[in-house]
């Protein structure tokens, strides 16, 4: 299996062994664990990335581990709007969605990137199964009131029905869920990806909820922060450090992590096969973040 981006020198068969060795006590921790992976930023839209995280979800499902994707799709859904002639206005990191943006949004998310990503992972061996958040009655939503703004068909999460996770995840299936709710209205909502899968995470007392995207983790003042607790993000949003779309990403894991997640990160979806990386190795990468 080619391995992109990997070591110019060939590793020496010590070495390989040694790293087999490393991954052992990870992959028997984490053997029939539930894994949340946000999938969004840069490694869902470069063709390059979309490769290799098929790759390492793949290996993750094939280890025995339960791997359960939420993916965003910011950029396809900003490109079809504006095909449309439809402008998009962010607030806080929030998309305002109107009718037809939420039309559009719906059919760019559930119809094409979800179904890419379910046949990504199928053809690299996995055995993936796309869902939205109506699917189930997995996600039920409401309008979101967000400060003084109206920002039109986007929901928030009213209630996670797992049911139908779980028992793909005990048959065997890989679910792709793409981020659309369902009012009790019967209306779709549109719901920002990063809430999505702290939600799902939280419902399924996930071991581990790991959000790729396209940074290499929290920054401030452009240095990496490795690890930081809830309060310490708490301040760092009060103080605007974290802002935009970093805001959705650190409250979900905040939430996550209260109601039992065992572990939240965010890795580089720009680094290779940083998700095996993070989860097999000693070497985290990105940002932990801690109660
Ligand atoms: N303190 C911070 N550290 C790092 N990034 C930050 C910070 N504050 C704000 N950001 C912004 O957050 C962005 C990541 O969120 P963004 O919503 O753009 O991507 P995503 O959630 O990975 O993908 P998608 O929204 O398509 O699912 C970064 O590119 C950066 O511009
Ligand atoms: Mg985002």
């Amino acid at each position: 299996m080619q391995y992109k981006n990997g070591p110019k020198e060939p590793l020496n068969p010590v070495q390989k062994r040694a790293i087999l060795i490393e991954a052992l006590s990870y992959i028997q921790r984490f053997k029939e664990q539930i894994i949340v992976i946000k999938y969004g930023g840069a490694a869902m839209v470069q063709e390059e990335f979309k490769f290799s995280f098929a790759q390492d979800v793949t290996l993750l499902h094939s280890l025995g581990l339960r791997p359960v994707i939420v993916h965003g799709g910011g950029p396809e859904i900003t490109k079809a709007i504006s095909t449309y002639g439809v402008e998009t206005q962010f607030i806080d990191g929030l998309r305002v969605t109107d009718l037809q943006s939420l039309k559009i949004s719906e059919m760019v998310l559930s119809g094409q990137v979800n179904k890419e990503i379910v046949a990504q992972l199928n053809d690299a061996g996995s055995l993936a199964v796309g869902l939205s958040g109506k699917d189930g009655r997995l996600i039920e939503a409401s309008k979101l009131q967000h400060k003084e703004h109206d920002l039109g068909y986007v929901g928030k999460i009213d209630h996670i029905e797992p049911k139908l996770l779980i028992n793909l995840l005990r048959d065997g299936y890989i679910p792709v869920l793409s981020p659309i709710g369902m009012g009790q209205d019967g209306h779709s909502y549109n719901i920002n990806a990063d809430t999505v899968a702290s939600h799902i995470a939280a419902a399924l007392k996930a071991r581990k909820a790991i959000f790729m995207t396209d940074v290499a983790g929290i920054l401030k003042d452009k240095k990496l922060i490795s690890r930081l607790t809830s309060a310490e993000a708490e301040g760092l949003i009060q103080e605007e450090v974290i802002q935009g779309g970093m805001l959705p990403k650190v409250r979900g894991m905040i939430y996550a992590l209260k109601q039992g997640v065992g572990s939240v990160h965010i890795i580089d979806g720009r680094d290779h096969h940083a998700l095996i990386g993070e989860l097999f190795t000693d070497a985290g990468t990105g940002t932990m973040l801690t109660a």
